[in-house]
């Protein structure tokens, strides 16, 4: 990791200012955020790691622990708030035990929340991977769900 990272952070020298791009890169590079990665972005910005975390979590974008085996997305756009996306949301929480931005502990679904997919018209949406499910109830979340584990 150690490597990825100064490859990451080479282009940026001279660059403090460029927090979310470095972090945006070192992401994309490594797939999260470790503590490894902050420690080593806040050491390379001469920042402290609060602060970095302070920055970083106020994005969405960022994620802190390790992707799953799939991403979970779940819509809570306008269209699929009104049909029940906090309820699909609320299920999908309760049947994997995490929150969004957080994997499974044993480490099958990393789940998200996103402002929309653009197929307003199939809300409530979630999205497993690539592949989007429509019209969903807390029943059909738990058959989905099942249908990966
Ligand atoms: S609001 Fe959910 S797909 Fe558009």
């Amino acid at each position: 990791m150690r490597e990825q990272l100064r490859e990451v952070l080479a282009p940026f020298k001279g660059e403090r200012g460029a927090v979310i791009p470095i972090l945006q890169k070192a992401q994309d590079e490594l797939g999260y955020l470790p503590e490894e990665a902050i420690k080593e972005i806040a050491r390379f910005l001469r920042t402290s790691e609060s602060e970095l975390y302070g920055i970083a979590t106020f994005y969405a974008q960022f994620r802190f622990t390790s992707p799953g085996e799939h991403a979970l997305k779940v819509c809570l756009g306008t269209a699929c708030h009104v049909r029940g996306g906090a309820r699909i949301l609320d299920t999908v929480e309760r049947e994997l035990e995490v929150e969004p931005g957080e994997t499974t502990s044993d480490y099958k679904f990393s789940l998200e929340r996103v402002a929309c997919f653009g197929c307003c018209a199939l809300a409530p949406v979630i999205v497993v991977d690539k592949t989007v499910y429509s019209k969903m109830t807390p029943s059909k979340v738990t058959q989905v769900l099942d249908s990966y584990r």
